[in-house]
This record gives C-alpha cells, sequence and structure tokens, in this order.
C-alpha cells in the first residue's frame, strides 16, 4: 500500500511516498527566507510552501516509479503548526483527494515525529519513552501503543531547539542554529569558567524550563563583554549545550525510573545532536533509538509513516486544522 505524505507545518516544505511503511521516495526543501529575520515568518512561510509544495510532488513522483493514481492514502499534518502554512499542506492534500479520490488522513506532526523512529528501527517496540525536542516542542511522552501517548512532562516556557536559536542568534549565528552551536562546541575545550544551570522544577516534575538558561547566557555575554565572547564563542556554545543536553537526560533518566521503562526513542531536529546522542547513549545503551538526522528534523516521511500507522488500523480522520493541539 502507498502513502503520499505531506508536511507544511513550519519551515520544512516536503512531499514523500511510502510503500507498505518503507520510504520510496522523499523531497524536503528547507525555507531559506527566514534566516535573515533570526527566526521563521509565518507569512513568509506560508507563501514559500505554495510556490513549491507542487514542484516537490512532482519531482517525487518522477524519481519514483509511482503514479498519483497508485497512491492509496494521503497523510497530511494537520496540527500543530503555523495556520497559513497548515492550509497549504490540507488545501494540497484535498486537492488531490478531490481529482483521485483517495482517502485524506489528518497527522499530529509531535506523532510524526514520534514515528520517524520506526522508520529505521523495527526492532522498536511499545510501551518506550519518547523524547520529542525540536524548536516548537520539547516533552516527554509514555508511549504505549499508537495512539497511546500520555505526556509525563513538558517544557514549561521555551523549546529546547528555541534555546539553541535564540542563543544562536545572540552569538549571531544564522537561523536555526543547533547544528552550527554543535559544530562550534566540538572546537572548545573544557573550560570550567564558563558553566550554566540546568533548572531543577522540583519535586517529581519531569518538565523543563529553558528561559532562565537563555537568560544567564545573555547576562554572562554581556558582563564579559563583546570582544572576550568573541574569542571564547566556542566555549560557550559547549557549556550552553552541556546545560541543555544534561536537562534532557536527566528527565529521561528519571522518567526511566518512575515508568519502570528503559526504552527510550528521541526524535524532533535537536535529536540530531551527537552530544546529546552520545550522553543518551552512555545512560541506556541500545535502549535508545534515534532516527538519522535527516529523519530527526521536519520531513514528510514520518507523517507517512503515522499516516500507515492509522491505515493499518482503520483509524483515518479526515484532516481538521488545529494550529495549537497537542498529541
Ligand atoms: O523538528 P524540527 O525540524 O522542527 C520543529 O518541529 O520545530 O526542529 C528544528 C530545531 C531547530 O530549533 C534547530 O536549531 C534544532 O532543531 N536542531 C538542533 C540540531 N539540528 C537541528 N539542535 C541541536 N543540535 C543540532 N545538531
Ligand atoms: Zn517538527
Amino acid at each position: 500500500m502507498v502513502i503520499l505524505g505531506i508536511e507544511t507545518s513550519c519551515d520544512e516544505t516536503s512531499v514523500s511516498l511510502l510503500k507498505d511503511g518503507a520510504i520510496l521516495a522523499s523531497e524536503v526543501y528547507t525555507q531559506a527566507v527566514h534566516a535573515a529575520y533570526g527566526g521563521v515568518v509565518p507569512e513568509l512561510a506560508s507563501r514559500a510552501h505554495l510556490g513549491k509544495v507542487e514542484a516537490l510532488a512532482q519531482s517525487l513522483f518522477a524519481k519514483s516509479s509511482v503514479t498519483c493514481s497508485a497512491v492509496d492514502c494521503i497523510a497530511v499534518t494537520d496540527s500543530p503548526g503555523l495556520a497559513g502554512a497548515l492550509l497549504v499542506g490540507i488545501g494540497f492534500a484535498l486537492g488531490l483527494h478531490s481529482q483521485y479520490g483517495m482517502p485524506v488522513t489528518g497527522i499530529n506532526h509531535l506523532e510524526g515525529h514520534l514515528c520517524s523512529l520506526f522508520l529505521e528501527h523495527p526492532d522498536l517496540s511499545y510501551p518506550f519513552l519518547a523524547l520529542i525536542a525540536s524548536g516548537g516542542h520539547t516533552a516527554i511522552y509514555r508511549a504505549d501503543d499508537f495512539g497511546r501517548y500520555a505526556c509525563l512532562g513538558e517544557t514549561v516556557d521555551d523549546a529546547a531547539g528555541e534555546a539553541f536559536d535564540k542563543i544562536g542568534k545572540l552569538l549571531g549565528f544564522p537561523y536555526p542554529a543547533g547544528r552550527a552551536i554543535e559544530q562550534a562546541a566540538a572546537f572548545a575545550p573544557e573550560d570550567r569558567d564558563i558553566s550554566f544551570p540546568v533548572a531543577r522544577l522540583g519535586g517529581s516534575s519531569l518538565n523543563f524550563s529553558f528561559s532562565g538558561l537563555k537568560t544567564a547566557v545573555k547576562y554572562f555575554c554581556r558582563e564579559k563583554g563583546d570582544g572576550w565572547v568573541a574569542l571564547n564563542k566556542a566555549g560557550i556554545c559547549r557549556a550552553f549545550q552541556k546545560a541543555i543536553v544534561e536537562a534532557l537526560a536527566r528527565n529521561l533518566v528519571i522518567a526511566a525510573e518512575q515508568s519502570g521503562i528503559s526504552r527510550i526513542g528521541v526524535a524532533g531536529g535537536v535529536a540530531c545532536n551527537g552530544e546529546l546522542r552520545r550522553v543518551l547513549k552512555a545512560r541506556f545503551g541500545d535502549n535508545v533509538y534515534f532516527p538519522s538526522p535527516a529523519l530527526c528534523t521536519d520531513n514528510a516521511a514520518m507523517i507517512g509513516r503515522a499516516g500507515y500507522e492509522r491505515y493499518k488500523r482503520n483509524m483515518l480522520r479526515f484532516p481538521s486544522m488545529n494550529p495549537s493541539s497537542g498529541l
């Protein structure tokens, strides 16, 4: 069975074809227009999706041997995300639906990230703990089965990726800054004089808070002055990354202890981070699963895979745009 996945919830325009849950072909276009603004500009995102989605779909079908009439189902992100951006993907899906008649299912973007884990790891089984850490979300879910998720903790302010991007902006890196911060940090030796606090929310809370860390880096840089900061940028990146990774790892360890579940899946753009992978591998060994980096950041293959899971279970649902829903 063939699924066409469509993802346009933020600043990646992506379409993907899956056969029996495995990727046949995929196209991802990362919108460059936002770099100049230091963050995603919603209206520019909608327009860029509109200008790109059809050409990407044409290229997708051209490079696979599948025709549009062979698609059994379309899976399109309908929540959460930027309203105008979601509408472009949903409108495109419904256009194909009216032309070819195949069913369309709406997909929650976070469930898509969760399902990205299954694209390369057929051995991953429920129940597991899922850390979804991206530019828009940071939360730990207990995943008991497909469609059965309990949120154990989430950020009370910034998402982890958002913190990377904001600190990147402060340090002069282009948006999105996560990868550049990781690369800069790799050049820095351990420097005990640069360290930042990791917020603890008290008790047995599995929530995260990254806004204090962001403020700490900001005041630290202000106190040291531009010249010092320019010379010690790599060290600041290293200490900042360490604080984020510690916060994510610490809550996962507590969640595993509290739930008795030690199988962990990590998804979302921040799951690309090599230091996070190293620390979690050291703690959970072969019990921690990551998608490969291209499947961590936003892509339509994960949306197609979530569609496949819905199709198999007879759980298709008509797209219903909800820009601010959770998982
Ligand atoms: O999942 P994603 O593509 O989009 C959302 O759903 O938000 O995640 C993008 C986020 C950005 O904030 C970006 O800076 C971050 O993922 N990111 C990273 C790395 N690569 C991307 N953060 C840390 N280290 C990385 N290597
Ligand atoms: Zn995402």
